[in-house]
C-alpha cells in the first residue's frame, strides 16, 4: 500500500489523470485514488459526469457543474448540478433494478429488526418494497398531494418510514423528516416553518422496550395555531412483530383520540388504491428533501437538497466507501429522522441495489451485546454506527461482544463526532477482530454525503483519523483570529473550497440565513463549523465544532435552542448553554441558569428545568448540569461571555483569557467556586 502524500504541492504531481471513460467500481489502489482525485478537482464535469452515468435519467443531463461559492460576485451563492437532467430518485432506488434484472425483485431490499429481539423481524423484497411504494404513493396522491408539496413524515424507525421516504420521492412531493424523539413543539415549530399540510405518522413506536406515543404529539403538534395549514394525517400502525406489546398497543390503540376528516389510517387507505404509478419526472435541482438541523442561533434550520446532485453523490459514496459487493448484507444503526438515515439507511443503499437493515431499537436494549447479536442474526457484512454508541458499549465487558461470532463483517464505519483512538482500536480489535477495516467518515447535514473519509484497503488508516477527501472535495482550513488561509500541516477552521453534487442548496425559505451562516465566514468558501488539523502526510483529524452547535451522542443541538426552552419556565430568568468534554457522549451539556428573584434553588426545580427542556425540544435532549448561577459573566454592553463559560467548565481555568471587557469580574470567580466541574 503506497503511502498518501496528498498535499505535498498537491497531489496533481506526478499524477496520471483517469482516463477511462468511465468510474471504476471500486477504488483499489492509493494510484487510483490520485488519479480520480485528480481528475475530479481538474475536470469535474468530466468526474461527475461518469457519476452521473451510474443512474438512469429520462434525460441525461448536459449541463454538469454550475455553481458559485462567493457571495460577493452579481451572481451570489448559487449551486446547481445536472441543471438540464431529468430523473426520479424511487424509480433509481427501486424499478431500475427490477427492470434491469427481473429476479432482483426476490432479493431483499430492507430487513425489519424490531426492537424487541424476540419479536418477528421482517424481510421485504425489492419488488414487495415497490409495490407498497407505489401504492403509498397513490394514498398520498388521493389526499392532493403533488409535486412540490411538503410532506412531515413523523415515524418510528420501521419499513413504513422508508416507504414514506420513496413515495414522496415518486410523486415529486418533499419530505420533511422529524426525529420521533422531538416533541409536539419541536415538530409544530418544522411543520409550520415548511407550510406542510399533511403529517405521515404511526400510532407509536417501540423503542427500549417501550411504546413510545407518536400520534398523540401530533394531535398536540397541530393544535398550535402556527400548524393550521395541516390538513391531513395518515397513521400507520405499527404491527410488525409486536408480539410482546401487542396487548398494550391494542389498549392504546383504543384511546387514541381521532379528529374524523383529517385523521386516516393507513392501512385502510391502502385498500383504497391500486399499484399503478408512474414516477414523477424530476429536474435534477428540484428540491428532494428538507431536513431540519440545529443552528447556533434562533430557529432551527431547515437544510434543503435537490434530486440529481444527491442521488448521485450518495450512490458514489456508499459505493466506493463501503466498497459494497452485490449480495452484502449492510446495517446502519442510524435513525431515517437524521441525515444518515437519509443518504446511508435509505437512498445510498438502495440506489445501490443493496439490502439494507432497517434497526428500531437502541444498542444498549436489551442488552449491551444488541448489535453483535443483530450482525451473527442477519449475517450483517458492513456495519456502520456512531462512536457515542461505541465507547457506551466498550464500558463494559468485552465478553458482551467476543461471545458472540461476527466473522460475517467485512467493514466498519463510525459518523456523527470525532473518534478517540481508544474506541477506534476497540472497534477495530474487539468488534471486528482485528481484521475489519474502520472507515471514519466526517459529513454534515449540509453535505448530504461523506466529506472526509477512508477508502477501505487504498490507503492505511490511523486510529481517530477520517484520513483524506472524498472526490471533488477541496479542503482548506483558516487561521480563526486572521482569518487567512493556513498552510499544511496545521489546525484550523475546516472550509470547503468548490461545490460538490450532493451539497445542501438553500435553507428553505431563507438562502440569506445560508449564505450567512456557511459563505460569510470565508468568502468563497463554505465554511463547515468544525475544525480540522490536517498533518503532513495530508490525514485530517476533526476537531470538533467551533460554534454554538453541541454534538451529543452524535446529535446536533444549538445552545440557543436550549436556551430559550430554559427562559420559558417561569422561574428563569436567563440562561447559558455550553459544552463540555464527556468521554462517552463526546459532549455533555452544561446550563447555566439565572433565577428570577424570589425563586428558591433546588434539586426539585433543576428536575422541572430538565423536564421543561425535554418537552420543549425533544426527550433526546437531555441537560447534564444544571448550575443555579445568580450573576454570568457579561461585557458592558451586556453580552454574555460564553468563552469564559466554556473555559469554566472544560474546566481550564487557568487560560481563561482576556477578562478585561467584564462588566464585573467577581462573577468568574463565583462561578469557578460553585462549579461542580471545579471541584
Ligand atoms: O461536528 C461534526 C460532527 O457532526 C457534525 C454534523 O452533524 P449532523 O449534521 O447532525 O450530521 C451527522 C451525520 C453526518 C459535524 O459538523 N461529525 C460528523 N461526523 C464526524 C464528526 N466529527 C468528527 N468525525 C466524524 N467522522
Amino acid at each position: 500500500m503506497s503511502s498518501p502524500t496528498l498535499i505535498d504541492n498537491s497531489i496533481t504531481n506526478n499524477t496520471i489523470i483517469w482516463d477511462k471513460s468511465s468510474l471504476p467500481d471500486k477504488i483499489q489502489t492509493f494510484d487510483e485514488y490520485k488519479s480520480l482525485y485528480t481528475l475530479s478537482i481538474e475536470d469535474p464535469n468530466r468526474f461527475w459526469k461518469m457519476a452521473a452515468e451510474r443512474l438512469n435519467w429520462y434525460h441525461f443531463p448536459t449541463k454538469i457543474k454550475n455553481t458559485e461559492f462567493d457571495y460577493r460576485t452579481e451572481r451570489g451563492v448559487d449551486i446547481k448540478w445536472f441543471e438540464d437532467g431529468i430523473i426520479n430518485v424511487c424509480y433509481n432506488c427501486l424499478d431500475r433494478h427490477i427492470e434491469k434484472d427481473p429476479n432482483i425483485a426476490n432479493q431483499i431490499a430492507l430487513i425489519f429488526e424490531p426492537d424487541i429481539p424476540t419479536d418477528t423481524h421482517h424481510h421485504i423484497t425489492y419488488g414487495e418494497l415497490l409495490c407498497k411504494v407505489k401504492k403509498f404513493a397513490n394514498v398520498l396522491k388521493k389526499h392532493g398531494i403533488k409535486k412540490g408539496d411538503r410532506v412531515t413524515i413523523y415515524m418510528p424507525m420501521v419499513i413504513e418510514a422508508c416507504i414514506a421516504l420513496l413515495a414522496c420521492a415518486r410523486i415529486g412531493a418533499i419530505h420533511s423528516v422529524v426525529f420521533g424523539g422531538f416533541s409536539s413543539h419541536s415538530v409544530a415549530e418544522r411543520i409550520s416553518d415548511c407550510n406542510g399540510t399533511i403529517v405521515i405518522t404511526s400510532d407509536f413506536g417501540v423503542r427500549g422496550g417501550k411504546c413510545i406515543p407518536l400520534k398523540s404529539k401530533i394531535d398536540q403538534a397541530l393544535l398550535m395555531p402556527e400548524c393550521n395549514t395541516v390538513k391531513t394525517v395518515i397513521v400507520f400502525q405499527r404491527y410488525y412483530g409486536m408480539e410482546n406489546l401487542k396487548d398494550d398497543c391494542v389498549e392504546r390503540r383504543k384511546t387514541l383520540e381521532w379528529v374524523n376528516g383529517r385523521d386516516f389510517w393507513a392501512h385502510e387507505e391502502l385498500e383504497t388504491v391500486n399499484d399503478i404509478c408512474e414516477p414523477e419526472q424530476m429536474n435534477a435541482e428540484d428540491p428532494l428533501f428538507i431536513l431540519y438541523t440545529s443552528g447556533s442561533t434562533g430557529k432551527p434550520k431547515g437544510i434543503l437538497h435537490t434530486t440529481g446532485g444527491y442521488l448521485t453523490y450518495v450512490n458514489l459514496t456508499f459505493k466506493y466507501v463501503f466498497a459494497y459487493n452485490p449480495g452484502e448484507i449492510y446495517m446502519c444503526s442510524a435513525d431515517v429522522g437524521w441525515i444518515t438515515g437519509h443518504s446511508y439507511v435509505v437512498y445510498g443503499p438502495l440506489a445501490n441495489q443493496a439490502t439494507t437493515v432497517v434497526f428500531e431499537g437502541i444498542p444498549t436494549y436489551p442488552d449491551v451485546s444488541r448489535f453483535w447479536n443483530i450482525i451473527d442474526k442477519h449475517q450483517i457484512n458492513i456495519f456502520y454506527t456512531a462512536p457515542t454508541a461505541i465507547r457506551s458499549l466498550m464500558a463494559h465487558n468485552d465478553s458482551y461482544v467476543t461471545k458472540t461470532n461476527r466473522q460475517s463483517l467485512r467493514l466498519l464505519g463510525t459518523v456523527g463526532e470525532p473518534i478517540n483512538p481508544e474506541a477506534w482500536r476497540w472497534y477495530c480489535n474487539v468488534v471486528g477482530n482485528g481484521r475489519c477495516p474502520i472507515v471514519d467518515t466526517w459529513w454534515q447535514t449540509e453535505t448530504g454525503g461523506f466529506m472526509i473519509t477512508p477508502i477501505p484497503n487504498a490507503w492505511e488508516l490511523e486510529a481517530g483519523s477520517a484520513t483524506l477527501p472524498f472526490f471533488g472535495i477541496q479542503t482548506q482550513i483558516f487561521d480563526e483570529k486572521t482569518r487567512k488561509p493556513l498552510e499544511i500541516p496545521d489546525r484550523g477552521e475546516l472550509c470547503i473550497r468548490d461545490s460538490w453534487p450532493g451539497q445542501a442548496r438553500s435553507l428553505y425559505g431563507n438562502h440569506k440565513r445560508f449564505i450567512d451562516v456557511y459563505f460569510k465566514p470565508y468568502p468563497g468558501y463554505y465554511f463547515s463549523g468544525d475544525g480540522c488539523e490536517i498533518k503532513k502526510n495530508g490525514y485530517h483529524w476533526i476537531t470538533g465544532r467551533v460554534d454554538d452547535v453541541l454534538v451529543i451522542s452524535g446529535h446536533n443541538i444549538g445552545t440557543a435552542e436550549v436556551e430559550s426552552a430554559l427562559v420559558q419556565h417561569v422561574a428563569v430568568a436567563e440562561a447559558a448553554v455550553v459544552g463540555y468534554p464527556d468521554p462517552i457522549k463526546n459532549q455533555g451539556m452544561y446550563c447555566f441558569v439565572t433565577l428570577k428573584d424570589n425563586v428558591l434553588e433546588s434539586d426539585e426545580l433543576r428536575k422541572e428545568l430538565i423536564k421543561t427542556v425535554r418537552d420543549v425540544i425533544g426527550a433526546h435532549v437531555h441537560p447534564d448540569i444544571i448550575h443555579f448561577a445568580p450573576n454570568l459573566p457579561k461585557t458592558r454592553s451586556g453580552k454574555i461571555m460564553r468563552r469564559i463559560l466554556r473555559k469554566i467548565v472544560e474546566p481550564d481555568i487557568h487560560n481563561l483569557g482576556d477578562t478585561s471587557t467584564l462588566n464585573d469580574p467577581t462573577v468568574v470567580d463565583e462561578l469557578i467556586r460553585t462549579s461542580p466541574r471545579t471541584k
